[in-house]
C-alpha cells in the first residue's frame, strides 16, 4: 500500500506490543511513517522498533495514567516535531456474566478501552490539529451489538463509537477521524479474561479465527492512504462466517 503522501509522517500506535496493534505498526511503518510504539510491556515494543528501524520508537505508557501519557506526547513533539496519525488500539475484553465478581474488571475496561482512547486523543490533539492530522479508533463489532456476557465491553466500544462521530463532525476537516468495528480477529484478546469458564469458551472460538492482524492493519493502511479530501469515517469488518 506505498503511498508518497505517508513518507515521513509520524504514527503513534497505542497497544503496539501485540496483536492489531503490532501489526498496525508494520503495515504503516512499510507505508513510509515514522512509527512510535505506546503500550505497557517496553520488552515488546523495544523489540518491535528495532526490527521496524527507519526511526521507530518505543514509548511505555499505560494509557489509563493521563501524565504517561502527557510525558509520551512531550517525548513524541520533542524528538519527532509532533503526531500526524494518533491509532487508538490498546484495549482489553474482560468477558464473563455480569456480576460483583467482575467489578474490576468493569473499571479496568472502560479506563483502558474508552478513557484511555478519549485521553490519549485529548493529549495528542494539538499536535494532530498542527497540518493536517488523522485519528483511528479500533472499536468492534461489539460496538454496534451486545450480548449476553460482553455488556461492559460493549458498552466501551458503543462509548467510542459515540465519541467518535461527534469527534469527526467538531475535527473536520483538519483531523480525519475513523472507526474500525473488527469481528473475531486472531490474536491474544481473550487470554486476559479473569473468569475462567468465559476465558476457556471464548479462546476455543479464538483458537479457530481464520482473520489476522495483519489484514486489520491492511485495512488501516488503506485508510491512511487516501487523499486527504477523502475521510472513510467508518468500517465494519467480520470473518466472513461471523453471525453476530
Ligand atoms: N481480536 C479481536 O477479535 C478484536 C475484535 C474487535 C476489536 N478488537 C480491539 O482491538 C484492539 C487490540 O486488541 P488485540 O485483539 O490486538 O489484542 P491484544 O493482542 O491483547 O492487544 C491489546 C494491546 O493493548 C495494550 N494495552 C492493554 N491495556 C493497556 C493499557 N492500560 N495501556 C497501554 N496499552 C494497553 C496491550 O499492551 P500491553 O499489555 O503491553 O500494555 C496490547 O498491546 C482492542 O481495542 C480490542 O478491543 C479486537
Amino acid at each position: 500500500m506505498n503511498s508518497t503522501q505517508n513518507t515521513g509522517r509520524i504514527a503513534v500506535i497505542t497497544g503496539a506490543s501485540s496483536g492489531i496493534g503490532a501489526a498496525t505498526a508494520r503495515a504503516l511503518a512499510a507505508d513510509g511513517h515514522r512509527v512510535v510504539l505506546l503500550a505497557r510491556r517496553l520488552d515488546r515494543i523495544q523489540a518491535l522498533a528495532a526490527e521496524l528501524g527507519h526511526g521507530s520508537i518505543a514509548v511505555q505508557a499505560d494509557v489509563t495514567d493521563r501524565d504517561q501519557l502527557i510525558a509520551a506526547a512531550d517525548h513524541v513533539r520533542e524528538e519527532l516535531g509532533g503526531v500526524d496519525v494518533l491509532v487508538n488500539n490498546a484495549g482489553v475484553m474482560l468477558l464473563g456474566p455480569f456480576s460483583s465478581a467482575q467489578y474490576q474488571d468493569y473499571r479496568t475496561m472502560i479506563e483502558a478501552n474508552l478513557l484511555g482512547a478519549i485521553t490519549a486523543t485529548e493529549v495528542f490533539l494539538d499536535q494532530l490539529q498542527d497540518g493536517g492530522g488523522d485519528v483511528i479508533n479500533i472499536s468492534s463489532v461489539a460496538g454496534r451489538t451486545a450480548r449476553a456476557g460482553n455488556g461492559v465491553y460493549a458498552a466501551t466500544k458503543w462509548g467510542i463509537n459515540g465519541w467518535s462521530e461527534s469527534l469527526r463532525q467538531e475535527l473536520l476537516p483538519g483531523v480525519r477521524v475513523t472507526l474500525i468495528e473488527p469481528g473475531v480477529v486472531d490474536t491474544e484478546l481473550p487470554a486476559h479474561i479473569t473468569h475462567e469458564a468465559t476465558r476457556e469458551q471464548v479462546q476455543k472460538g479464538y483458537d479457530a479465527a481464520t482473520v489476522t492482524p495483519e489484514e486489520i492493519a491492511e485495512v488501516i493502511a488503506f485508510v491512511l492512504s487516501r487523499p486527504r479530501h477523502l475521510a472513510i469515517n467508518e468500517i465494519l469488518l467480520r470473518p466472513a462466517d461471523q453471525l453476530g
